[in-house]
């Protein structure tokens, strides 16, 4: 028996993440049982390594391989565990974001990355991504709003463009695992595209 992993995506601002929860309700109603987790973190170990992460200096490189740590822990600890139990397991960001941010955002290398990935997590990806798209300057709009930046939050529009940039070239290289969420709507229309997604997938 194997569950359904689920990740969610974006830039900062984008609004994944108050509708993962809804996700979550919606598929607990449907008689799922429904794990909610994020990265990096998701465990003790991995949510020191993520504080790290978003507040302290580092190179590229260095950041990168915390992440990697971080979902590797994660993986063992929790991820793979509640999958072997058939459980569905809705994740905030996963492997895309390190594409996105470390890759598309810091320039570190994609041939290095996806190395990296397949050491990690083998052939394991999610069974859908729900990637929350917007144009980088309402993302910057949104996160004026919110609470104080962290190292990546704190990054120019140019940064943030390269991100938005490195989903989609995640997305066209497969496809059939993505599901572009216009998040430039508004939110009811966000969560009627979500909707539409699970439907069409029987979830
Ligand atoms: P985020 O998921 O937006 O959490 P919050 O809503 O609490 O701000 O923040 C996590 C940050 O970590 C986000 O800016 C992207 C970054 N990140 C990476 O740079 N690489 C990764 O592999 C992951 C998973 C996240």
């Amino acid at each position: 028996m194997t569950g359904r992993f689920i990740t969610f995506e974006g830039i900062d601002g984008a609004g994944k993440s108050t509708h993962i929860d809804a996700v979550a309700q919606r598929l607990r109603a449907a008689g799922a049982r429904v794990v909610c987790t994020r990265e990096p973190g998701g465990t003790p170990l991995a949510e020191r390594l993520r504080e790290l992460v978003l507040h302290e200096a580092m190179d590229t490189l260095t950041e990168t391989l915390l992440v990697f740590a971080a979902r590797r822990n994660h993986l063992q600890q929790v991820i793979e565990p509640a999958l072997a139990l058939g459980d569905t397991v809705l994740c905030d960001r996963f492997t895309d974001a390190t594409f996105a941010y470390q890759g598309g955002g810091r320039g570190a290398d994609v041939g290095v990355l996806g190395e990296l990935e397949r050491w990690v997590q083998g052939t394991l990806q999610p069974d859908m991504t729900l990637w929350f798209d917007l144009p980088s300057e309402m993302a910057a709009q949104r996160r004026a709003q919110a609470r104080a930046a962290d190292r990546f939050e704190q990054e120019d529009l140019r940064f943030f463009e390269r991100v938005r940039a490195a989903y989609q070239a995640r997305m066209n290289a497969t496809p059939q695992r993505f599901v572009r969420i216009d998040a430039a709507r508004a939110r009811d229309a966000v969560w009627q595209q979500i909707g539409s997604a699970l439907e069409a997938r029987r979830w």
